[in-house]
């Protein structure tokens, strides 16, 4: 197989590492080849703290994908999450010179310049100029204003950036190993390309990608990319709520979360307990099972309440018709689309990665949304990248990065 046909997906996550092989067909689909997985270390909510222990996990993962899917990787697209991730929206002018009134693809260039002349912190770096609307001599709804008549192009764009080391650090993880690194995508950005149809972004759709150590969130409204951020908690803070709370291992907790767990309140038997069976240093345990739900509701009541400040910070989750589309290996937690509808008031389902082919269980969990979600973005960024209103900046930013 051409290598210029696959296209490969990485998250260096909380919790997992992820590669995702998937390779591009003749008629446009994306099939998954393979896999590969490593239990992540070295990465503490979405942001590397050990690099040399993060680059081991990483290139684990990379052999386990390569063995999966039988390819040689060369490049990859990664995601990047953590708290420093921000974003703000802006719009860009350019007028055309007396001489000319044909709009050219360098207009609409510089009018992503134009736009991203705003300052952002010293420390930090642009990641993504994503364009909502352009207008042309103040008509709305263009989509594409190359080859039309006009003075004056305008172009509103969704700006997220973030800090610029921070950003570095996963880049150089992965080109230590070595592998070359096609592009650094936000992370909830490429879940999203997975998770929401196009019908969905249009009626107006916030995702939620609740990971191991990040919340990380992006809003769409009439199609384009409205707000986006990350909050640093995540599925590994209600583990360790439930490790205090209860007085057991990490590891019990984890087990006892994911097998047990609810944020449901009010649905077990009056005094339904569990038994956590003795283990070497551990005494074993009888606990109720509400308490346990208890703790877990708490910690995602308290993650949702945070996130919806965050966005009523602006008007657009007024304007989400669709609802919330949860993805992230938190998301498997019974009741969350529940809790999750309760406090933003509006429609919420759990979701993973829809149309596309391939690894039937790989698609359908929703830890792999971010890694499969790159393999749509790259495709997106490969075939069109003006018209799909995606663009890489990248390149000029980390080039001389190491
Ligand atoms: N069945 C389950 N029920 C509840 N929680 C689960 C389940 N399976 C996984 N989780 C939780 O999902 C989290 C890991 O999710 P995910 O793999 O999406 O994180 P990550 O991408 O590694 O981390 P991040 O994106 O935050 O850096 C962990 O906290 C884990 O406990
Ligand atoms: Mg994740």
């Amino acid at each position: 197989m051409a290598n210029s046909d696959l296209i490969v997906g990485l998250e260096i996550g909380t919790s997992k590492i992820c590669v995702v092989v998937g390779e591009t067909r003749p008629d446009g689909t994306l099939r998954i080849l393979g896999v590969g997985q490593a239990p992540s270390r070295g990465v503490r909510k979405g942001e590397i703290v050990d690099f040399e222990t993060a680059m081991k996990c990483v290139h684990e993962a990379v052999v386990d994908a390569e063995q999966k899917s039988d390819v040689m990787i060369r490049s990859v697209y990664v995601a990047v999450a953590g708290g420093h991730i921000q974003s703000f929206n802006n719009r860009g002018c350019v007028l055309l010179p007396e001489e000319r009134d044909e709009i050219d693809d360098q207009d609409v260039e510089d009018v992503k310049i134009n736009a991203r002349e705003v300052s952002i912190p010293a420390q930090n770096a642009f990641l993504h100029s994503i364009i909502q609307h352009y207008q042309v001599d103040g008509q709305d709804g263009v989509l594409n204003p190359v080859g039309m008549l006009g003075g004056k192009l305008e172009a509103d764009f969704h700006i997220i950036h973030g800090v610029r080391t921070r950003i570095q650090n996963t880049i150089r993880c992965v080109k230590e190993l070595p592998l070359e690194v096609e592009d650094v995508v936000f992370s909830a950005l490429a879940s999203a390309q997975v998770v929401l149809t196009q019908h969905q972004k249009n009626l107006g759709a916030l995702v939620v990608d609740i990971g191991g150590g990040t919340t990380d969130y992006i809003l769409y409204v009439d199609g384009a990319v409205k707000q986006s951020g990350a909050i640093a908690i995540g599925g590994d803070h209600i583990t360790n709520d439930i490790s205090m709370g209860l007085r057991i291992p990490m590891a019990r907790a984890e087990k006892l979360k994911t097998e047990e767990g609810s944020c449901v309140l009010g649905n077990c038997l009056p005094g339904e307990t569990i038994l956590l069976k003795d283990d070497s240093g551990f005494a074993g345990k009888e606990i109720e099972r509400e308490t346990l739900n208890t703790i877990i509701h708490l910690r995602l009541r308290e993650t949702f309440e945070l996130l919806k400040r965050t966005v009523e910070e602006e008007p657009f989750i007024n304007y989400v018709g669709a609802g919330i589309f949860i993805t992230g290996g938190c998301s498997l937690v019974n009741g969350i689309d529940h809790l999750a509808g309760e406090i933003f008031e509006m429609p919420a389902h759990v979701t993973h990665a829809q149309t596309l082919s391939g690894l039937t269980s790989a698609v359908e969990n929703p830890q792999f949304s971010t890694a499969i979600g790159l393999l749509k973005y790259a495709q997106a960024v490969q075939v069109d990248r003006p018209r799909r209103g995606i663009t890489r900046i990248f390149g000029r930013f980390f080039s001389g990065m190491r």
